[in-house]
């Protein structure tokens, strides 16, 4: 494989609208492989040495089209956007019209959500539970299929609407169970408007199973992929930016160790009823380190999804909050832009979708990448010319030139604030 070079050349200009684009850029395809590889876990393993293997995981992109929830929700089980909490103590841009109603309490406990908690800092669920609540695993409430497995629509014996994440932990996939440690340890200690909400697991013999909260609305790429009539406009696209750089920011600023994603990208956006968004998909993530002691936390593995990965991730192995920063700036231009990030039917200075778009734009041309289904109005443009911005410094090839996540969610308020006043 080449080596994975940046997006861009460090000539590139910081933030007046001008300067050059290197040509050099990585040549992952398909667009939803999914980065999977063993590499040394200490912090004297050489940069770059350790190849890296693109995993035999392709996502089914199976729900292409729009739709609506398949059945109505239950009443007495809303998860919509009532049960959110900011608990990273200094996110405090976060204010404005949004209401949020802290529960003041874990997910855990059981009185609200009727999930009895078997013990405490978990909830257990029985292989009875699971099947009554799919069916069978029932093909019909078959939702997806992802890395970690098959994604099943569920009920609960008291009504809740969830997702089912089922896995088999086969011998040959062995990382599987670190892997479900690691979600499950980080959905247990998350809980925010804008990330989904984990109900609880079950490990049996073979089978790795989560309880996630259900999220009625499809993902964001199906949303992007919509046809005329249904194509989300410009003003939900720049909130759900703020939605996912909420959540981003919460998890980088969670209390005691900064939580890195991991794997941003499109389908891991999921949309409520009202295009609210909520991120899902904890899998990859792995707790940061502590950046006051200065040490820099060395994978075991490189994870994430060909067209979102960091390049210095990608050539270190060091992991910082950085490389979701990077997977953002390049979410911000599909946003735009409506494309996957990496589209291989298109001519080749068009296939890598975050370097056409900053290139463009970089040459006063941004208009010409705004998705066309997008009204060509001056809110709009502006606002796009402001997100782009915004995606060039996200996408800077060193990870100390990239903004903080809480620093994208501010600038993304500010550009909402002055697109509303202009858009009236
Ligand atoms: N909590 C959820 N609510 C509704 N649908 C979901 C949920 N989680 C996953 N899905 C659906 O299942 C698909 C596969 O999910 P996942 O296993 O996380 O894989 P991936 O993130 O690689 O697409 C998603 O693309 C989405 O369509
Ligand atoms: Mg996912």
């Amino acid at each position: 494989m080449k080596s994975p070079n940046s997006l861009f050349s460090d000539r590139r200009r910081s933030s007046s609208g001008t300067g050059s684009i290197s040509s050099s850029f990585m040549t992952h395809s398909p667009s939803t492989s999914t980065y999977s590889s063993t590499t040394t876990s200490s912090n004297k393993s050489t940069p770059g040495k350790n190849p890296v293997k693109i995993a035999a995981k392709t996502v089914a992109e199976a729900f292409v089209s729009c739709f609506t929830p398949p059945e109505p929700k239950p009443s007495s089980n809303n998860f919509g956007d009532s049960s959110d909490s900011f608990k990273a103590p200094s996110v405090a841009s976060d204010g404005g019209s949004e209401k949020r109603r802290s529960r003041g309490r874990s997910i855990y406990a059981s009185e609200s959500n009727s999930i009895h908690a078997k013990e405490a800092g978990s909830v257990k669920f029985t292989m009875g539970e699971i099947y009554k609540a799919t069916r069978n695993f029932s093909p019909s409430l078959k939702i997806g299929q992802g890395g970690f497995g098959i994604v099943y629509k569920g009920r609960l014996e008291d009504g809740t609407v969830v997702a089912i994440k089922r896995a088999k932990n086969t011998i040959h996939d062995k990382h599987l169970g670190v892997e479900f440690q690691s979600e499950v340890r980080t959905l247990e200690k998350i809980e925010h408007l804008n990330l989904v909400k984990f109900y609880g697991f079950l490990e049996r013999g073979e089978e790795r199973i989560i309880v996630v909260e259900y999220v009625p609305n499809g993902t964001l790429r199906e949303h992007l992929d919509c046809g005329p009539g249904n194509v989300l406009d410009f003003a939900s696209r720049l909130d759900i930016g703020i939605d996912v750089g909420h959540a981003i920011t919460y998890l980088h600023m969670y209390t005691d160790h900064p939580i890195i994603h991991r794997d941003i990208k499109s389908s891991n956006i999921l949309l409520t009823e009202n295009l609210r968004a909520k991120v899902a998909d904890f899998g990859f993530a792995r707790l940061a380190a502590d950046t006051e002691s200065g040490a820099t936390h060395v994978s075991t593995q490189v994870k994430g999804t060909a067209g979102y990965l960091d390049p210095e991730y990608l050539s270190t192995y060091q992991l910082t909050e950085k490389s979701d920063v990077y997977s953002f700036g390049v979410l911000l231009v599909e946003l735009v832009t409506g494309r996957r990030p990496i589209e291989p039917k298109r001519e080749i200075k068009e296939r890598i979708t975050a370097r056409w778009a900053m290139k463009k734009f970089t040459n006063g041309d941004a208009i010409l990448t705004l998705d066309p289904r997008l009204e060509r109005s001056a809110a709009n443009s502006l606002a796009m010319e402001k997100i782009y911005e915004l995606a060039l410094q996200c996408l800077a090839p060193h990870r100390h030139n990239r903004p903080t996540m809480r620093k994208c969610a501010e600038i993304l308020w500010s550009i909402r604030k002055d697109y509303k006043e202009l858009a009236g």
